[in-house]
């Protein structure tokens, strides 16, 4: 088996989620590469030193410009605030190094036209860690939108909720401050749910938001006085797709008791959906197929072998959870370099993203509904 070098940039949340699959991947799917956990990078090298030693990085480096130029690194994976993705990519892309990014893939859709040209100039595997895609019941959701199992899709229907900056007193951060690379609720978690809903259901063309931030000013942190924050605590989209059906979208981190709460439904002409990754192992769905005296939601518990990536978990019903996506991707991403074939979502999708987001923003600041125009 070929073994290639990864070198992981950031070792926060997401650090550790990664860390986990790269490191285990190879114990529960068949892969045809084998990742070796060859050096991590950050700026505080004393965390560092101890993330490394915890999860298995050989080695340790604090910039990364000379991590990505390392001729012993194959695989860069970038998992730092969305701020910097845009030039860690880049310069990856032009040391011929495959990229595994997280979301969102940039700040605005210019840089991820920028990400996106540099990857396929530099011909490497590009992917942005849209993760949710590879839960089991979502995956199995396409499959049943694909056999035709919800005939015509009338509607798309999202909420992601979360209660993270509820608290008026919670100290200032730069992830609030657009000026500083912060992001708000549109970038970080709608990209997510656009994801979702253009794997599902297809292209956006047209969009119409309204968005707020309902606490201004915020403490410093250690300091008098308060700051502004300047991204959005909430944004609620209306979208056309281009197959005529209708979506909307929710995104709020002021949602008090909701902590992860990554909701929709899919209505079509002869089926429904609904997913809710509070109980992620679980799909519900609605087939106009069944018998009128036993119609309703049912419940799938997608865990069968015969469900998507399921078979190389535990026995039926014995659940899974959120650190199992990142498998799913590093698996996928995994076949894609040792293929050659790309992988979805990649650099494309989050510059389609990208392109629906700067939609919302400008069809919020001017009231306006949006249209795309054909990318
Ligand atoms: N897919 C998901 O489910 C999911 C969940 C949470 C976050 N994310 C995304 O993952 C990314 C990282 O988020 P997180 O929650 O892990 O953030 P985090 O703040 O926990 O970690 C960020 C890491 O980046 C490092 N970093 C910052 N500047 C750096 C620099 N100049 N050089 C090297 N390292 C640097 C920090 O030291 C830290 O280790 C973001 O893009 C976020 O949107 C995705």
């Amino acid at each position: 088996m070929k073994t290639l070098n990864v070198a992981i940039i950031g070792h926060g949340f997401m650090g550790r989620a990664h860390s986990h699959a790269w490191k285990n991947v190879a114990q529960f799917f068949d892969v045809d590469i084998q990742p070796n956990l060859r050096v991590a990078c950050g700026r505080d090298q004393a965390a560092l030193r101890r993330f490394a030693d915890r999860w298995g990085w050989a080695e340790i480096e604090t910039d990364w410009r000379e991590t990505v130029a390392r001729p012993d690194v194959h695989i860069v994976d970038i998992v730092t605030p969305p701020l910097l993705h845009h030039d860690i990519a880049i310069q990856a892309a032009r040391h011929g190094k495959h990229i595994f990014c997280e979301k969102p893939l940039a700040l605005n859709a210019r840089q991820a036209q920028e990400m996106y040209d540099a990857a396929q100039t530099a011909g490497v595997v590009h992917y942005v860690n849209h993760n949710y895609r590879r839960v089991p019941a979502i995956a199995l959701a396409k499959q049943l939108i694909q056999e035709g199992r919800l005939g015509r899709i009338y509607h798309w229907r999202s909420a992601y909720l979360n209660s993270s900056w509820v608290d008026p007193q919670r100290p200032m951060t730069a992830a609030l401050q657009k000026e500083k690379g912060g992001i708000g609720v549109a970038a970080d978690l709608h990209s997510h749910t656009i994801d979702l809903a253009r794997y599902l259901v297809g292209e956006i063309a047209s969009v119409v938001a309204l968005t707020r931030t309902f606490v201004t000013e915020r403490p410093r942190l250690g300091e008098a006085g308060t700051g502004r924050v300047t991204v959005d605590d909430a944004t609620s989209m209306l979208v056309e797709f281009e197959n005529g059906a209708l979506g909307s979208f929710e995104a709020s981190r002021f949602a008090l008791g909701r902590r992860n709460y990554n909701y929709f439904e899919i209505y079509g002409s002869r089926g429904s959906l609904s997913f809710n990754l509070e109980r992620m192992n679980e799909l519900e769905f609605f087939s106009l197929d069944d018998p009128e005296f036993v119609r309703g939601f049912k419940t799938i518990l997608a865990t069968e072998r015969v469900h998507p990536y399921a078979a190389a978990w535990w026995h039926p019903g014995h659940i899974i959870g959120y650190e199992h996506t990142f498998y799913h991707a590093v698996f996928d991403f995994l076949n894609a370099v040792s293929t050659g074939k790309p992988i979805a979502p990649n650099f494309a999708d989050g510059v389609q993203i990208a392109r629906v987001l700067d939609a919302a923003t400008r069809a919020a600041e001017t009231g306006e509904q949006v249209v795309l125009d054909a990318g």
